[in-house]
């Protein structure tokens, strides 16, 4: 059954260093959004300093590109690391004009006034008064770049400025700032540069105040870490001085309008047909589950996709740090926790949430993410009659999953032995489905795996299916293929039964068999 391959090694290699080369310059002359600080224009040198070798790339900062993240676009594999400081030559005159018009348009308008009128109507009104100024200040400009000053300029008084165009971008999942000056994506699982911005770091601290002040927080030197939401339901991270030492550091997970289904997964090659239908399976006949994988590596969207599964007339209770789930059932209710005020009181906890749920006639709970001692009342709830629970949680694989999950429900202070816990563990969880996010910014699922009893003290796994990694092609993308391990009879098989799916997953294990030359399946591989 087990070690017919060595190699999952690689599944803890995901964020192995990703290298780019620097974009090479483009011609085209024009005017990257960016920005200049709202408040005070006179900052314009800071902008305009002199930099030498331009060599960065003058594209739009927001190119509308294909589809999101395509892990079939994968890129082929690139040297150079860190962007330079992003480019300024093309856009010197660019800036002097927009600092020049800004200047002019805050001595004409009411900006507090302004930001009270309907975003559409501000921003024909900033519109009419800048194209205006323009014309009165005799400002050279084709219309193109006319359209872009207008647009730029409405996005910095008016929304988050040069984050603007990242943000409009669905193709993007992370954008990370690293203070005004340097700033990364995520595209098609690859980070690399963008060609934004900000004025300075106080541009950027308004942009972080101005988001985080819409769920009611503040960021600033007292209280300098802040988690917010956008109005698009992106989940965002403030961290600013002097905690940050470079600059204020924003970190945005862009929320993804078309949420991702299993069947995409299987078209991005995270998962075969044969998994999803397992997956599918899973999640319809109210296994209890925990996904686990690194950061980034898709627990929250494959959480998503567990639950398209999940009956219309269920009672669904979500429970999350930041609301991302997207569950499309009519009887769903959402509860999000709440960090403790400026005075250090009002903290709602995930385990608040996850206790009072109890008493809330659920029929399954989702929680977001499990990472403290909430862990105990989610394996409570699972075992109690909560059945189909789910939650993500933090680590590189399902034994690790495990432990994991037996740390915090010590570190909720639970003075119970640990072969207690391990019984709870076992009586609680069915399945753990293990994400990861590969060195190719791929995504995958590497393994689905059963918990499935006690030996002794040791908790037996079963893995159901795996990912064997066989190498990689010319352009660094990972080959490898999804199969299942040869159970004929999951654990679950008896629940399967129960809701009259027995057939189809025998019949989708046994399909996602490979033979080896002797005509066996191919078992577990060694871990
Ligand atoms: N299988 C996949 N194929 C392509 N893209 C994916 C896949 N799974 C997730 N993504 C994308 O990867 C990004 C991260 O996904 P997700 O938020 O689900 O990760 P996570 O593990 O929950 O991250 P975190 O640890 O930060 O909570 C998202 O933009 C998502 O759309
Ligand atoms: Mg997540």
């Amino acid at each position: 059954m087990f070690g017919k391959r060595g190699v999952n090694k690689s599944f803890s290699e995901a964020s192995q260093p990703q290298e780019k080369p620097q974009p090479q310059a483009k011609p085209k002359p024009q005017a990257e959004p960016d920005s200049v600080r709202e408040d005070e224009p006179q900052q314009r040198e800071a902008v305009q300093a002199p930099k030498p070798a331009p060599d960065r790339d003058s594209e739009p900062a927001a190119p509308p590109q294909e589809p999101a993240a395509r892990m079939d676009d994968i890129q082929p594999k690139q040297a150079a690391p860190r962007p330079d400081k992003p480019a300024r030559a093309r856009s010197e005159d660019y800036y002097d004009v927009k600092t020049t018009v800004f200047t002019a348009l805050i001595d004409t308008i009411d900006l507090t006034q302004l930001a009270r009128l309907d975003p559409d109507v501000a921003r024909e009104e900033i519109r009419d008064i800048v194209s205006e100024i323009v014309a009165i200040k005799n400002v050279v400009m084709s219309i193109a770049e006319q359209e872009e000053l207008l647009e730029d300029i409405c996005n910095d008084v008016l929304g988050y400025g040069p984050l603007e165009p990242l943000l409009a971008r669905d193709d993007i999942a992370d954008i990370m700032v690293n203070g005004a000056e340097t700033t990364y994506i995520e595209v098609s699982g690859k980070v690399e540069p963008a060609s934004i911005r900000f004025a300075d770091n106080g541009q950027l601290m308004n942009i972080c105040q101005r988001i985080v002040s819409q769920v009611g927080r503040r960021v600033d030197e007292s209280s300098p870490i802040c988690d917010a939401r956008l109005p698009d339901g992106s989940r965002v991270n403030v961290i600013a001085p002097p905690l940050a030492i470079d600059g204020p550091t924003l970190t945005i997970r862009k929320f993804k309008r078309d949420r991702l289904t299993l069947d995409q997964l299987v078209r991005y090659g995270s998962i075969s047909p044969e998994g999803r239908t397992l997956l599918a399976i899973i999640g319809r006949v109210r296994c209890n589950v925990i996904i686990s994988g690194g950061t980034g590596s898709g627990k929250t969207t494959l959480l998503n996709c567990l639950t398209a599964y999940i009956e219309p007339d269920e009672r669904i209770i979500t429970c999350e740090d930041s609301a991302e789930l997207q569950l499309q059932q009519p009887h769903v209710v959402r509860l999000e926790t709440r960090p403790p005020n400026l005075e250090g009181e009002g903290e709602v906890t995930m385990r608040d949430l996850v206790k009072n749920c109890l008493r809330m006639r659920p029929d399954r709970i989702i929680v977001g993410e499990v990472r403290g001692p909430e862990a105990f009342d989610l394996l409570q709830a699972m075992n109690t009659g909560h059945d189909g629970s789910m939650g993500t949680l933090h680590s590189n694989s399902p034994r690790e999953c495990i432990s994991r999950l037996e740390s915090m429900i010590l570190m909720g202070g639970y003075n119970l032995p640990a072969h207690t816990i391990r019984e709870m563990i076992v009586g609680s969880v069915d399945v753990i489905v293990q994400a990861s996010r590969m060195r190719d910014g791929s995504r995958k699922i590497t393994r689905v795996t059963e918990v499935v009893g006690l030996e002794g003290d040791v908790v037996t796994l079963q893995d159901l299916f795996v990912y064997d990694m066989e190498g990689e092609d010319a352009n660094g993308r990972i080959i490898g293929r999804h199969r299942s391990t040869g159970i004929a009879r999951p654990a679950f098989y008896e629940r399967a039964r129960y809701f009259n799916e027995e057939k189809r997953l025998s019949d989708a294990l046994s399909a996602g068999e490979v033979q080896d030359e002797s005509g066996r399946p191919l078992g577990e591989y060694v871990g």
